[in-house]
């Protein structure tokens, strides 16, 4: 079959038939029926009561009531923009055949989506909190999303924690605060209690957890995924993003202030920044491992604690990425996208990174709440531009209307349905990888060293970067109540750096007792390493 072509403006054109401008000639309702006046309700009499035949006030109060729907249960605040992704060469064509990273010549349109994580809706903008940076690219071979954040690195090492991880970060339980802030013993209490979210606390910790803007953010994967090339064969890759404005971050003073002066400030700086055509760029670089060199690192690629060092694996240039136009309808667009780390198109695939397979079950799971519907993929938005032929059907809201009676397959019938067969139409392939083993819940030991790597970032800190750091830890650990959790974090700290730990506990009062010899507090245990102090010092 003849390759679908895409441009820059294929998603324009195809999101073109769905807007509507409201400058019609007439007020109509949703029946089309011109409406004669919209101030006042009908009534039984100047003075009496509303009249339920009143299909007009009706109608216009439903929408009203319904027109909130959940938000995203993480990530809820976000700016949406379009663009497109250009590859500057075919070079990669030897270690994937995703043709939108291979042919320099086409445009691919996206849409990218930044957010925070924590706060509701409606929260400050300038909050420490990792970024989200979710971008969906509409390929002629379907939508492919990267679904990253603006940090490397992430707090868990397997999708199972994940719900622990947010409830214990999300506003408590009781009395829902704080709205978008980690300054609490709640969050403090789990992170202590889990050293291997020790390297992403040093990010979370650092500046750049308080970006200047979302233009000036670098983006991550995170996870190690697979490129397919058309031999089949495959090679570890990790994806990145830099902005050529560089990575640039707030003080703590500014984004404190910000919060309470501009709350938008970051919405507002990309929505002006678009406006004025000044079109953020991100380059996407990519580190590629063969797959033969799986185990030659003294971490595991499918941690995603880890980074693969730069100097063991520099970054691989690919493309550029514009963003170039603002959405026409915050709900439509930024509300109502859908990502998902699973939405992958043929020469990308993923690992068995543990914290990745827990996304690929979560993203549809509460996109189906979120939308009430398995056709939230048909919402403009999402709609891929690549030709969507299936045999689904039916479920609330279904806006594509199959023609035909073949809604099975195998089919002799055809009449509106494909009669190709997948195969024949070179469709996607997963990764052949061999996997045998005993089921066990547990975790590979290759995953046990929770401190190398923060010492590694620690050490490749700036002077004052290092006291940004240090400050912020006293500010967000400084408010956390019990007195126990700040040791079982300092001692946490102590493995990272010893200097850094003393700096840190000297400004949230508590002593620096930890014991040379003290080991990670595991997974598991409670409260070893604050006994530990107590025993070492007392
Ligand atoms: C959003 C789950 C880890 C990046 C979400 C949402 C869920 C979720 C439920 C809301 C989606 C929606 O309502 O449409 C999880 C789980 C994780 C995990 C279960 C771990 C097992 C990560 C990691 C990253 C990440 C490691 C970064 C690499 C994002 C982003 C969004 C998001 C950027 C916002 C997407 C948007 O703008 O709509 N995640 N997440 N998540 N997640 Fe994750």
């Amino acid at each position: 079959p003849k390759p679908t072509q895409v441009n820059e403006d294929s998603k324009n054109k195809q999101l073109e038939q769905y807007r509507e401008d409201g400058q019609g000639e007439y007020m109509t309702t949703d029946q089309g029926v011109r409406i004669n006046h919209t101030d006042d309700s009908l009534k039984a009499g100047q003075r009496g009561p509303t009249l339920m035949e009143d299909f007009h006030f009706r109608e216009k109060m439903t929408h009203f009531d319904h027109e909130s729907i959940p938000e995203r249960v993480v990530h809820a605040r976000g700016s949406g923009v379009h663009g497109y992704f250009q590859p500057y060469d075919d070079s990669l064509k030897k270690y994937t055949k995703a043709r939108f990273l291979t042919e320099p010549g086409t445009r691919t349109p996206v849409f990218v989506r930044f957010s925070t994580v924590v706060g509701s809706r409606g929260s400050a903008d300038t909050v420490r909190d990792v970024r989200g940076f979710a971008t969906k690219f509409y390929t002629a071979e379907g939508n492919y999303d990267l679904v990253g954040n603006n940090m490397p690195v992430f707090f868990i090492q397997d999708g199972n924690k994940f719900p622990d991880l947010v409830h214990a970060i999300k506003p408590m339980p009781d009395n829902e605060m704080p709205q978008a802030s980690a300054a609490h013993d709640t969050f403090w209490d789990f992170a202590s209690l889990m050293p291997e979210s020790t390297h992403m606390l040093m990010w979370v910790l650092s500046d750049r957890a308080i970006p200047r803007s979302f233009r000036m953010m670098e983006g991550f994967g995170v996870h190690t995924f697979r490129f397919i090339n058309d031999e089949g064969k495959a090679t570890f890759v990790k994806f990145h993003w830099r902005s050529t404005l560089g990575a640039n971050s707030l003080v703590w003073d500014e984004a404190q202030k910000l919060a309470g002066k501009d709350p938008d400030w970051l919405r507002r700086d990309l929505w002006d920044a678009i406006e004025m055509g000044d079109y953020p760029e991100f380059e996407l670089s990519v580190q590629l491992v063969p797959e033969e060199d799986e185990f030659k690192y003294d971490f595991d690629l499918l941690d995603a604690t880890k980074i693969i060092p730069e100097e063991l694996v520099p970054r691989r240039p690919v493309g550029k990425m514009v963003l170039n136009r603002n959405p026409d309808n915050f709900f439509s667009e930024t509300e109502q996208v859908a990502f998902h780390p699973g939405n992958l198109v043929p020469g990308i695939d993923v690992t068995n990174d543990p914290l990745l397979q827990g996304r690929l079950f979560s993203y549809i799971d509460t996109q189906l709440n979120r939308f009430n519907s398995t056709n939230f993929t048909e919402v403009p938005i999402n709609r891929p531009v690549a030709p969507v032929h299936n045999h689904h059907g039916a479920g609330f809201m279904r806006m594509t209307i199959g023609k035909g009676k073949a809604n099975y397959w195998p089919n002799s019938i055809g009449n509106g349905c494909p009669m190709m067969t997948p195969e024949a139409m070179g469709g996607y392939v997963h990764y052949m990888e061999k996997v045998e083993g005993h089921k066990i819940r547990a975790r590979s030991e290759s995953f046990n060293d929770h401190y190398s790597q923060a010492t590694l970032f620690w050490n490749s800190l700036t002077e004052p970067e290092k006291e940004h750091l240090v400050s912020a830890a006293h500010f967000e650990l400084g408010k956390v109540e019990r007195k126990e959790i700040r040791r079982r974090q300092v001692a946490n700290f102590y493995k990272v750096d010893p200097q850094f730990a003393a700096l840190v506990a000297a400004g949230i009062g508590v002593e620096m007792p930890v014991d040379q010899d003290s080991e990670p507090t595991g997974n598991f245990v409670k409260d070893d390493a604050s006994e530990k102090i107590k025993k070492g010092k007392s």
